[in-house]
């Protein structure tokens, strides 16, 4: 998973290139390096390490040129270092490119490159593409090896290349699998990886499709298919500024957005769910499919619909494939933020082979999963930076809800947000008790047990604390032996019809010894807690939403208290884009 951004115009290129890696960093932050054409030839600087450090080192703002491509890097082929950071070029530096993805067919790619009397500089897939158009760029012009080359690869890819010979000072972009999107400026042309890369600079996008294939230069556009043919791709705009990818004054984009909530709710709650409901409504099985927290509100989903009496289950999407035959009559319906998710497409498209419709709910426009989906209901709740998801999880469960029980349900939760982003300074007491801990266990029945399993997934994610999460009947079938003095273990128990049993449950691991931490509204709960953050009195069906607040925010302090920094916690990115 890794992030591209190209830019031709006016501007000095290396200016836009920093600033679009800048915002591209939460999708891979191992190496960075940028490539800016000009004169005929084109200067690479890259290295291993995160951009502010890498551009500062080598100076990338010293690069003259209008024209140039930049690449932030999360490995996949090949360890972390100077030699396998993109850029890569050709054996003769004559083409350059940045790729994101995985090509399946690169050894053999590669063995028939090396019979031609090429040498590799780096292990990457990547870089065989280089020397790949380099081959064919001898004998046709830069599109046309651009093209038969693309029609030689197996696999993913995000592309974007420059020639150092190309008079016209084109950028060549390609998507497969692999987000790419064009920005449009006056008398300048973009492409990044996503929208918030380019949003300084213009509002107005084209998100290419799966085979596409386009030809930037400061003039304009053409959309070409893998063909050859030309084609025209819709163009969008957003209304998101740059403030709103940013960090907007807080310290960490995870902060900012876990605030956030409060201020975007409303605009989910507006999303259009008419035909996502009525799809539902007439299934007779709905399969949902997700992964991490998106699955967690997929668990949550299948919940609301089964205890209504629907035949409705949530399948990890990575494991989906192996469990479940489809049929014509199965809905299937996918969670994913980024649109982006390779399990979760992978999944889908197993699905959508076997007949079945596929409802898509996601935050990004122009995502994958939006071409593959036959209706697609928007988070709207703007670009999510951090690696944790947070704002994109609530307004998960703010679409589930709206399609369950309409809007007036959760016409309140903005309110309710800012309520519960009242206890920040309460939490942030209880995460200094948790943050030298080395285990600790989350509990919670019925629709609370989706919130366990988000509140420890956030808490190991960001923090590297062992934590797990059970509904608390299992607790005395096994991990009841892992309760000893002092392990913290965080209850959730508002007063709903759970609390009597689960009320059992607590006193099992208190007189086990554990550090009781309870999210609670009742007397008798916060009597048998060590440390307990008050719920307000609530319908029952939204106790969900105050305690995951609660629990973002408890991971994020944990987070910070350790020194870690919860926007990129280690081996984790933003968008999964490999199986
Ligand atoms: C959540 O904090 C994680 N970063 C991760 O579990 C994430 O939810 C998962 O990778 C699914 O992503 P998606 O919603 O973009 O498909």
């Amino acid at each position: 998973m890794c992030g591209i951004i190209g830019y031709v115009g006016n501007r000095r290129a290396a200016e836009v290139l920093i600033e679009g890696l800048k915002r591209l960093e939460y999708r891979g932050y191992d190496s960075v390096g940028v490539a800016i054409a000009n004169a005929g030839t084109i200067e690479v600087r890259k290295d291993k390490g995160m951009i502010e450090f890498v551009s500062a080192q080598l100076d990338f703002i010293s690069i003259d040129g209008h024209i140039g491509i930049g690449h932030t890097r999360w490995a996949t082929h090949g360890a972390p270092c100077k030699e396998n950071a993109h850029p890569h070029a050709s054996l003769d530096n004559k083409v350059i490119l940045a790729h994101n993805g995985v090509i399946e067919n690169f050894t053999q790619l590669k063995n028939d490159l090396k019979t031609k009397g090429h040498t590799f500089r780096s292990e990457t897939d990547s870089e065989v593409i280089a020397h790949q158009i380099a081959e064919h760029v001898n004998s046709m012009p830069p599109l046309k090896a651009f093209l038969k080359t693309l029609n030689e690869l197996e696999g993913s890819y995000g592309i974007a290349a420059i020639f150092a010979d190309d008079k016209d000072e084109q950028i060549f972009v390609a998507r497969r699998n692999s987000p790419l999107v064009l920005g449009i400026g006056k008398g300048e042309m973009f492409c990044a990886s996503d929208i918030p890369a380019m949003l300084k600079y213009t509002k107005t996008f084209v998100p290419l499709e799966d085979g596409d294939i386009a030809v930037l230069s400061a003039n304009g556009y053409k959309v070409y298919t893998l063909d050859g043919s030309e084609t025209k791709r819709k163009q969008i705009t957003v209304d998101w500024n740059v403030e709103m990818a940013q960090k907007g004054g807080y310290p960490y984009f995870m902060l900012k957005e876990i605030n956030d909530q409060r201020h975007f709710i409303n605009e989910t709650i507006a999303s259009d769910v008419v035909v996502a409901k009525k799809l539902i409504e007439e299934s007779e099985r709905i399969d949902i499919v997700a992964c991490g927290t998106s699955y967690h509100a997929g668990l949550m989903f299948s919940y609301l619909l089964q205890q209504r009496g629907k035949s409705a289950q949530a399948f990890i999407a990575s494991d989906y494939p192996f469990i479940v035959k489809p049929n014509q009559k199965t809905l299937v319906v996918t969670l994913t933020q980024s649109g982006e998710t390779a399990d979760v497409l992978q999944a889908v498209r197993y699905a959508k082979k076997s007949g079945c419709k596929l409802i898509a709910i996601t935050n990004v426009v122009g995502s994958t999963i939006t071409n593959i989906a036959d209706n697609v209901v928007y988070l709207n709740t703007g670009p999510e930076v951090g690696v944790a998801a947070t704002k994109t999880f609530t307004a998960q469960l703010a679409i589930i809800y709206k399609i369950i029980f309409g809007k007036e349900k959760i016409s309140s939760l903005s309110d309710l947000f800012a309520q519960m982003m009242e206890k920040e300074n309460e939490v942030k007491q209880i995460a200094a008790q948790l943050k030298e801990k080395q285990n600790l266990f989350f509990i919670g029945r019925g629709i609370s047990v989706p919130i366990a399993y988000e509140g420890s997934l956030k808490l190991k994610e960001i923090s590297y604390i062992h934590s797990e999460a059970y509904p608390g009947g299992e607790l005395k079938h096994g991990t009841l032996s892992l309760i000893e003095n002092g392990v913290p273990v965080i209850v959730l128990a508002p007063t709903d019809d759970t609390l009597p049993k689960l009320f059992g449950n607590l006193k099992e691991a208190k007189t086990r010894g554990a550090l009781i931490i309870s999210l609670t509204n009742d007397e008798k709960t916060k009597a048998e807690s060590n440390f307990y953050i008050e719920l307000p009195i609530l319908d029952p069906d939204l106790y969900p939403f105050a305690m995951v607040i609660i629990l973002q925010l408890l991971a994020y302090h944990v987070s910070v208290l350790k020194g870690i920094n919860p926007d990129r916690p280690r081996n984790l990115a933003k968008s999964v884009t490999v199986e």
